[in-house]
């Protein structure tokens, strides 16, 4: 062999040898694999929040632009109940359900309260109506910090029984563009689609209209659990029923603010006073379903008294930085396992989130028409 060619030869040899030298060892693979793994994880499980993997999803935000198909963009107004009004009070407890659930706002206590009276529906600029669903909501702030909060409805029962079906409902009963009302072909369809809501539905079309605001009932409809000091859960509806007498509605289809005004009256000439009616479940009740009605035999307590004597406007009112998040709840209560609750919760989150983030809002109900009228001040002082 020539000198060259050994020459040749070996430095072939030479570089066989590195490539057959070059093993990655095992951890360091893994290692690079840790590295790639991490960030897909990442992006995929973002890309699965967003609902960008599954576009049928339910998420917040899907549940958030079906309402807002319904009541177009409203900027900084509740994507749902958006006309209302700020009131103001107290709740006192009368110990009756103790034994049931050792929350404190439950006990022989007078607990400041903060709520608000409103319209369902995302226009915040609507007309008052007598068959429009109406809504107390509350918030009780004991002084060991262990609030409760309620959005509660004056209809007997919710027209759906799951987050699905409330989204479906919205995209169902959305206006149509060329009549500002729902189109009642799509309705009827999701009414055929739907047979097992006919009863609820029903049940909500039937109900008696009370004059306003203040003679009228106003549900939790969903079920949540009493939790007594040995642990044992009791589950449980409530309504707020009015101390005033309930008044038929008399119609006031001219007046565009008709019940806001009524109430506004009302708080100025006396307070109001509901009585807090907690409902024991039957043994046939259905817990998870709020569209269903329980037993009328059901076991009726009443826990305490809530009395409003404030009033004012949403403008700055004291009511509009709080969402009543129906699973902001004391010690002593827990949420059942009915899935709106949960969908409820992230609605009223991302809801709170996107209004505070827009800015100021000019309410249909003005600082000037809660104001207390001069006389009623001479009066009073
Ligand atoms: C999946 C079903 C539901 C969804 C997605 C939903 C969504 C919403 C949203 C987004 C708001 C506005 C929250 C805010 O900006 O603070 C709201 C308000 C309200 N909702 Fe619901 N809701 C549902 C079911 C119910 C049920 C079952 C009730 C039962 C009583 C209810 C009662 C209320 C009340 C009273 C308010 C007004 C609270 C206030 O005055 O601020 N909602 N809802």
């Amino acid at each position: 062999m020539s000198l060259l060619h050994r020459l040749y030869a070996t430095r072939w040899q030479r570089i066989e040898k590195m490539t057959t030298n070059t093993h990655t060892p095992p951890g360091s693979i893994l290692r690079w694999l840790g590295v790639i793994a991490l960030p897909t994880v990442l992006t995929l499980a973002f890309l699965w929040a967003g609902g960008w993997l599954t576009p049928h999803r339910l998420t917040q935000a899907s549940m958030l632009d079906a309402l807002r198909k319904g009541s177009g963009m409203q900027s900084g107004f509740r994507r749902n109940h958006a006309k209302g009004i700020c009131v103001a009070g107290w709740f006192e407890g009368n110990g009756n359900i103790s034994s049931l659930s050792t929350a404190t706002v439950l006990k022989k206590e007078r607990i400041p309260v903060i709520g608000r009276f409103a319209l369902a529906g995302g226009l915040p600029y609507q007309a008052d109506a007598p068959g429009k669903v109406r809504s107390m909501a509350l918030r009780l702030s004991p002084s060991d910090g262990q609030e409760w909060r309620m959005g509660i409805n004056d209809i007997p029962v919710f027209p759906v029984g799951t987050p699905q079906e409330f989204h479906d409902l919205q995209l169902a009963s959305r206006p149509d563009p060329a009549t500002g009302k729902p189109d009642p072909t799509r309705m009827q369809a999701f009414r055929t689609s739907h047979p097992w809501l006919q009863p609820a539905m029903a049940q909500i079309g039937q109900r008696p209209v009370s004059s306003g605001f203040a003679d009228d009932t106003y549900h939790s409809l969903d079920s949540f659990l009493l939790v007594a000091e040995d642990g044992t859960k009791t589950a449980i509806r409530w309504a707020m029923v009015p101390v005033q007498p309930a008044m038929p509605d008399a119609g006031h289809t001219n007046d565009h603010d008709y019940l806001f005004q009524q109430v506004i009256k009302d708080i100025h000439t006396h307070p109001l006073q509901w009585r807090l009616m907690v409902t024991l479940a039957g043994k046939d009740d259905a817990i998870d379903n709020p569209s269903k009605e329980w037993s009328q035999d059901d076991r009726q307590i009443d826990a305490g008294t809530l009395t409003l004597t404030g009033i004012g406007s949403e403008e700055n009112g004291p009511c509009t930085g709080i969402t009543f998040d129906p699973l902001v709840l004391p010690k002593g209560v827990m949420p059942s396992g009915d899935p709106i609750l949960q969908a409820r919760s992230a609605a009223y989150m991302r809801s709170f989130y996107l209004r505070s983030g827009e800015g100021p809002t000019t309410p249909a109900i003005s600082p000037e028409m809660t104001a207390l009228p001069a006389t009623a001040k001479d009066k009073r002082s």
